[in-house]
């Protein structure tokens, strides 16, 4: 989950690699580091523990020189503590002319660390990336060619890697490599660009390419070759990155996360666009790889994901199932791998990721693919690995995510979780045309109805800056309530690093309801009252059971129902809507909650410890 830059060209390298770490620092920011080669020819490094404004210091009080080459690296820490002493750029080799960053785990590092140790070479760190730094740097010792040395070293590692290197000795190239792990190239008019993602150089140009696996990239100012770990050519397929270095700024906001928030009605919005027709129909055209014969064949839908993406997950589940009518099951991304599951060409693997580089989940659709299970992704992440491994991607428009805690993906994944299912129960003609019309339309209002609960938080807001020495929160729902709840717990637990738990409110009279006492705050997603079937009284009956015991309930409920303010302490009122669309409704003041009650207890909301935007190792 580490951020990478790159450069080579005419610009001011130190800039191009400070800008570019400043975006990618929602990465990881328990280090940071860089290093150039000067217009005098010497490789520099300078790096610093804790976050890049400490690396930035360094640099001021110990300058680099001019240069036009380097690389550049925020740290989640793997192996080894957050020390200077760990943080990246590697040197290799006794003289130090070799710099070398890596996103990943190399996982034979130990048995490689032995075979330099038993040669003699000292080791400056703890990590696992400086052995790979010692190695070319031997390899390079022995050749006397820094590229063939490079793709030599590659292939004997195991495990997860971005790795870039300089060299003193070729002050006009940058050598990058990667496996199951992100890298992208920047493509400029007499530079080039290297990164972890896009934003490493969005602000410089727009024009990318994502590379694949096992492959090295060799770059210049006026070239880039990319070859496979063997040395075959590769004709690399160009993008154009769809948003602006200003859509990853935050733009006068307190934080990345508060600007996120804010901009979910046009996340939803963006995210329909195109797919759902002014009469509710939807035509999804991403997934015509999977053909309506297919998609009639279908016996099961498994979902995976990790985090936040899972409760997407879980809350397309009850939606997909209902109007299509094929079994759907959601299993964590980490846990569905290693269980063998039974697939086959007649099971639908649906994968939900923000950013499509988390590990754990591409370790689970690798495993789908190889048991011939078609796999769609859900991605908010243009050219990510997911998206390139996937058989169809149905991409979330959300835009750049830069807070760690993610609030618009995720009402953009439930939104294209909604998509999906009405778009099968059509081609499945499981539910009546007509109703999935109306609900279409339903969801075509969606945008404006996020708008409206964002545009009511102040109350919100005020409750969760008055609750901010609460030692525990539990959340309760029913149906698509309940995980909401388990994604308003998550979003308490990572930002305001305090004890929060969902359950399903049916669940709670099984054992959870011990942990009742008398203050315990307790926020209920209580569901329509309008439905025939509606799971309102339960959920009623639910509360009174927490209140007797003491609970002090907040109710996050629709306009109009009136009963439920005769038992909650508050009530949170978010505007109608089909019971099954709610959720998209109900978790915005979920997620201000936790913002503000981080917020007043003086976290840092965009980069809360111990996290990473993106879990690139299993
Ligand atoms: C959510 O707030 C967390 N940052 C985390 O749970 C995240 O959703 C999870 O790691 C999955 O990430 P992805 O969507 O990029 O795969």
């Amino acid at each position: 989950m580490c951020g990478i830059v790159g450069y080579i060209g005419p610009k001011a390298t130190l800039d191009v690699l400070i800008g570019g770490l400043r975006r990618l620092e929602y990465r990881g920011y328990d280090s940071a580091g860089v290093s150039v080669i000067g217009e005098d020819g010497r490789l520099e490094t300078r790096k610093k523990a804790g976050k890049l404004a400490n690396l930035v210091a360094e640099i001021e009080q110990h300058p680099l020189p001019a240069s036009h080459i380097g690389i550049g690296h925020t740290r989640w820490a793997t192996h080894g503590a957050a020390t200077d002493g760990n943080a990246h750029p590697h040197l290799g080799g006794g003289d130090s002319k070799l710099a070398l960053i890596h996103n990943g785990i190399i996982e034979n590092f130990a048995e490689l660390k032995a075979e330099l140790l038993a040669a003699g070479t000292q080791f400056a760190s703890e990590t696992d990336t400086e052995v790979a730094a010692h190695l070319i740097a031997a390899a390079y010792e022995k050749s006397g060619n820094l590229e063939q040395a490079f793709a030599s070293v590659v292939r004997r590692l195991h495990g997860a890697f971005t790795i870039l290197i300089v060299h003193q000795d070729h002050p006009d190239v940058v050598l990058a490599a990667r496996r199951n792990a992100p890298l992208v190239v920047g493509l400029g008019d007499g530079e080039n660009f290297l990164g972890s993602d896009v934003a490493a150089f969005v602000e410089h140009t727009k024009r990318a390419i994502s590379v694949g696996q096992d492959q090295i990239v060799t770059l210049r100012r006026g070239s880039v070759e990319i070859r496979t770990f063997d040395g075959a050519e590769v004709v690399p397929d160009e993008f154009t990155v769809d948003w602006d270095a200003s859509a990853a700024s935050r733009g006068g906001w307190s934080s990345f996360m508060a600007k996120e928030i804010a901009d979910q009605p046009t996340a939803v919005a963006d995210t329909l666009m195109g797919r759902l027709a002014s009469d509710g129909s939807v035509q999804l055209s991403e997934i015509d790889g999977l053909s309506h014969d297919a998609i009639k064949s279908l016996q099961r839908i498994y979902i995976v994901a990790c985090g936040t993406a899972s409760y997407a997950g879980d809350i397309a589940k009850y939606a997909i199932e209902k109007w299509s009518r094929i079994p759907v099951q959601v299993e964590l991304a980490h846990e569905f791998r290693y269980r063998e599951p039974v697939l086959n060409e007649h099971t639908l693997v649906v994968a939900i990721s923000q950013s499509g580089e988390t590990a754990d989940t591409l370790t689970a659709t690798r495993y789908a693919a190889e048991q011939g299970a078609p796999v769609l992704a859900i991605c908010n992440t243009q050219g990510a690995t997911l998206a390139r491994e996937s058989d169809a991607v149905i991409y979330t428009h959300a835009g750049p995510e830069v807070a760690v805690a993610s609030t618009k993906a995720l009402t953009a994944q439930i939104t294209a979780g909604y998509l999906l299912g009405l778009f099968l129960a059509s081609v499945r003609g499981a539910t009546p045309a007509a109703e999935l019309r109306t609900i279409g339309l339903d969801l075509l209002k969606m945008p404006g109805r996020v708008a409206e609960v964002i545009k009511s938080s102040k109350n919100v807001e005020a409750l969760g800056m008055a609750m901010s020495d609460a030692k525990s929160v539990l959340f309760l729902g029913r149906n698509v309530g309940f995980p909401v709840a388990m994604e308003g717990a998550l979003k308490l637990k990572e930002l305001a690093y305090i004890h929060a738990e969902g359950f399903a409110a049916g669940e709670l009279k099984h054992g959870p309801i011990a942990l009742i006492e008398e203050g315990q705050p307790v926020i209920v997603i209580v569901p329509s009252p309008r439905d025939a079937d509606s799971l309102h009284p339960k959920v009623i009956s639910n509360i009174q059971e927490i209140r007797a015991r003491g609970a002090k309930v907040i109710a996050i409920a629709e306009e109009g129902d009136t009963q439920v303010a005769a038992y909650a302490e508050h009530v949170v009122h978010v505007p109608q809507s089909v019971s099954v669309l709610a959720a998209i409704l109900t978790v915005i003041p979920l997620q201000v909650f936790a913002l503000s009650l981080a917020t007043a207890l003086g976290r840092d909301v965009d980069q809360p410890r111990n996290l990473a935007k993106s879990v690139t190792v299993e």
